[in-house]
């Protein structure tokens, strides 16, 4: 909290509204240290917190993290398990301090994969926040690019054959209307920290204009200084959205 009161505050070519973050490199940072991975997990969920309370002061409205994909199911059951009990304590232990701060939090991902005690906190934590303004914190769980555009067809199918739809009129506004971000705008800046170069199935809808960078900081070590930084070459670039300038 103290950290996002010194960062800058001026963003030249105006902020990002929406920022979302591939959270990368908890793993290597608690190798680094010879500590179990869920280790850097954790030192991964306490930085969330100072990013959050940064987006008011960098004007950023909407911020989207990515906390676990579709294909992290992969990993060792201990990990998978360290991880989930990971989010439901962050989820418990951030529920008050959502509250003072003004944050709304929402979740995309599938949730049927999820166990029910996360679900039931997910839930607790979407309606004790939904009046909140100051910050909008998206936690993408259990979430996948493909996996998303493939369930959000599945309805979209149902409603056609259910004759609710008629498939003449579907249109690329039609789909982002069944997406787990409908009400959400399209992220404007991509943030991938740990020097990975990759999208990992991110958002691949929303972020077909967004611009992208890629930072070598371990994500446990992204400090709000490091979040101004970014935001701050954000200001300076020009977005054509595919037309001549
Ligand atoms: C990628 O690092 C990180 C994850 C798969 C999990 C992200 C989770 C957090 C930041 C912590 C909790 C978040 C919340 C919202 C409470 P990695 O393990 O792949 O790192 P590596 O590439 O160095 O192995």
């Amino acid at each position: 909290m103290d950290q996002a009161k010194d960062i800058k505050t001026s963003v030249p070519g105006g902020s990002p509204r929406h920022v979302a973050i591939i959270m990368d490199g908890n793993g290597r940072w608690a190798q680094m240290r010879g500590k179990p991975r869920l280790i850097g997990h954790q030192a991964g969920a306490r930085r969330v917190r100072a990013i959050v309370e940064a987006c008011p002061t960098l004007g950023v409205e909407y911020l989207t993290i990515f906390a676990f994909s579709t294909e992290n199911w992969k990993r060792t059951q201990t990990e998978v398990a360290g991880l989930m009990g990971l989010f439901r304590r962050y989820i418990s232990k951030e529920m008050q301090n959502f509250m003072r701060e003004g944050v709304r939090v929402r979740f995309i991902g599938d949730r049927l994969r999820l166990d029910e005690k996360l679900r039931e906190l997910m839930d607790d934590v979407e309606k004790m926040t939904d009046q909140n303004t100051r910050v909008n914190l998206t936690i993408a769980l259990n979430y996948g690019g493909r996996d998303e555009v493939a369930r959000a067809t599945k309805r979209l199918a149902q409603d056609v054959s259910a004759g609710r739809i008629d498939p003449e009129t579907v249109d690329e506004t039609t789909l982002a209307g069944f997406l787990d971000t409908c009400v959400l705008p399209d992220p404007d800046l991509v943030i991938r920290t740990s020097g990975e170069a990759r999208i990992s199935n991110f958002l691949l809808w929303q972020s077909a204009y967004s611009e992208y960078e890629f930072i070598d900081t371990l994500w446990p070590d992204f400090t709000p200084e490091i979040f101004a930084d970014v935001v701050g070459r954000y200001g300076v670039r020009e977005r054509r959205y595919g037309a001549v300038s």
